[in-house]
Formats: structure tokens, C-alpha cells, sequence
């Protein structure tokens, strides 16, 4: 693997291979001493073109975590903001000696421009690009449904588990994501969403289940996880404010609350990618309950981007 720019293209070998680095990168996470060796020497620059805070800061400490060093390269305050391009910059970057570049970008497809485009030689992290993607929040979200769901022994993939994606789906790059990676690894997929915010001849994949209502979904399945997902409301443009009729109708039809939880299996978990919108999409009865898993994610985030950067830029020895 040279670079890690969607989902589409892992196998199922190179996806359980991440999932099983990162149990790895986990356990020496519970280790009094975290730091590791791996990266001391390598350069990591953080290339962030769009507001992000845990995302960001989760690279950061996995980057550090393995001793590399980190640059962090944010669109306010820099060049970038003065409408510098993006070959310019990855121009400077490559004359920094970056070793992996992890980009975030408004632009569907400036991670995988970036990485075609031999204007630098690093490893590219597609780390959200537009509505397109976001590779890495996907593998996290799996991991945290391999560990509750089915277990984390090396080699393990989530068949048989049904996952529900609930929400905007059409400007989700999460759901961009791990709609892929889910079939990959064998879970079954529940979609729901308002008709006007599924894509396009989503509603024709015999390999998903479409529901437009959360009730629906709920009644027909026996939902392991349940994934909600963040009204995109930045990025509903195209259509005015025309999505759905309003706030109150949403939570009406798609909110997960405490009482939909409750109807779900005893085991069923919960998983937001943040930044949430309590009272929107997910009450605070759902959102804090035991069976949210949505903090954890946020450490399970680490580790992931600690086996992402190690297997793109270590090899595939083992980690000390
Ligand atoms: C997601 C993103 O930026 O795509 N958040 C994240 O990475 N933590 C989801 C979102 O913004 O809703």
C-alpha cells in the first residue's frame, strides 16, 4: 500500500491487515511508556485546507506517538489562505522532505490529485476530501465495532454484523466511507435517510437496505450498531435550506433517542464521528448512554492513524 486515499480500493486482506495493526498500536497504548521508536527520523505533515479539530489532533498524536515528527500546515493563517495552489504547496512540501503527507480538503479528490500527480513523492492520508471520503474514520469505526461486536483476534473481519447508517448521507464522506469498507468486510448495511438526502441510484444497490424513517429500519432489523451521522447543514447549498421540511421533523423521523435504543438489541452499540449535534440528530440520552461508544472512537482514532502511518511508512515488521 503506497498511499491511503478511499476504501474502494482496500481488499479485505490490506483492511483486516489495518484492523489488526492497530489492536497492536492499541495495546502499546495501555503501556505506561506510549512513545514507540518507529517513525524517529520521518517526517509527517498535517495538511489541513478545512476546519478540523479531532481529526487533526488525533494525526498529530499518532504521528508523535511513533516519534516522527510533525509539521502542522493549516489553511487560516498560511499562504494557503492567500490562494496559493495546491502543486505550490505540495512543491514546498516535497522540499521539506515530507515523508507522509495527511490532507484534508473542501475539494472531492484533492487527496488522491495530490497523490498521482508526482509533484511529491510522500505517502498521501486521505484524511476527508469534500463529500468524497475519509478513509481513516472509517477503519476506526470498524475497529470499534470489531471489538464490541465480534472480537479483536487478528484476522477477524464483521460479517454477519448489520450496521445502520443513519442520516445525511448524500454529503457524508464517513458514510463515503465505510459504506465501502462494511461490504468489504462482510457486515450488512442499513441506509436511512430522507429521499433527498440518499444519492443518487442508492435506492437501486440490491447490496444495501434503504429506510426512510429510523422506525422502519429498527422494525425490520436486528441493528448491531447504529451510526449516526452530522447534518451536513455547511454543505446544504445546492438545494437551499430544502433537504428536509425542519429541524423538528428530522429528530421526528431520523433522531436517535433513548426510547429507539431501547427497541434495538440489548447489545446493539452507538457511533457518532463528531462533531455531534445533540438535540438534532442524537439526544443526550443516546449520546451518553452505556452502549455509546462515540468517546472511545475518539482513542480508537489514534490507533488506527498510529497502523495507518507505520504500515505506509515502516513496512510490515511488526511494532517493538
Ligand atoms: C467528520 C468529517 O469531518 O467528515 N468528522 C470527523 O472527521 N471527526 C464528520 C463530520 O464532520 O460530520
Amino acid at each position: 500500500m503506497r498511499h491511503l486515499l478511499d476504501t474502494d480500493t482496500l481488499t479485505r486482506d490490506e483492511a483486516i491487515r489495518i484492523l489488526d495493526a492497530s489492536a497492536q498500536m492499541a495495546a502499546t497504548q495501555e503501556r505506561e511508556m506510549r512513545k514507540l521508536p518507529t517513525l524517529r527520523g520521518k517526517t509527517v505533515v498535517n495538511l489541513f485546507f478545512e476546519d478540523s479539530t479531532r481529526t487533526r489532533i488525533s494525526f498529530e498524536a499518532a504521528a508523535k506517538r511513533l516519534s516522527a515528527d510533525v509539521i502542522n500546515f493549516s489553511a487560516k493563517g498560511s499562504s494557503l489562505s492567500k490562494g496559493e495552489s495546491l502543486k505550490d504547496t505540495a512543491l514546498t512540501l516535497q522540499a521539506m522532505g515530507a515523508d507522509a503527507v495527511v490532507i484534508r480538503h473542501w475539494a472531492s479528490g484533492a487527496a488522491s490529485r495530490l497523490a498521482g500527480s508526482g509533484w511529491m513523492h510522500g505517502h498521501v492520508i486521505n484524511a476527508g476530501d469534500g463529500t468524497h471520503q475519509h478513509p481513516t474514520q472509517a477503519l476506526l469505526d470498524a475497529f470499534t465495532m470489531r471489538r464490541h461486536l465480534v472480537d479483536d483476534s487478528a484476522g477477524k473481519a464483521l460479517d454477519g454484523v448489520t450496521v445502520a447508517i443513519v442520516g445525511d448521507i448524500l454529503h457524508s464522506r464517513v458514510a463515503g466511507s465505510n459504506i465501502p469498507l462494511l461490504r468489504t468486510l462482510g457486515a450488512k448495511v442499513v441506509v436511512v435517510a430522507p429521499p433527498t438526502l440518499l444519492p443518487y441510484g442508492m435506492t437501486d444497490r440490491d447490496d444495501l437496505d434503504v429506510h426512510y424513517t429510523l422506525d422502519d429500519a429498527i422494525e425490520a432489523h436486528d441493528i448491531d450498531a447504529v451510526m449516526m451521522l452530522r447534518v451536513q447543514r455547511e454543505r446544504m447549498t445546492g438545494g437551499g435550506s430544502g433537504f428536509f421540511p425542519s429541524p423538528e421533523e428530522y429528530t421526528r423521523l431520523f433522531g436517535l433517542d433513548g426510547d429507539r435504543l431501547r427497541r434495538m438489541p440489548d447489545h446493539a452499540i452507538v457511533l457518532h464521528p463528531g462533531p455531534m449535534n445533540r438535540g438534532l440528530e442524537i439526544s443526550a440520552e443516546a449520546a451518553d448512554s452505556p452502549r455509546s461508544v462515540i468517546v472511545e472512537q475518539v482513542s480508537n482514532g489514534v490507533a488506527v492513524r498510529m497502523a495507518a502511518l507505520y504500515l505506509l511508512l515502516a513496512g510490515e515488521e511488526a511494532p517493538q
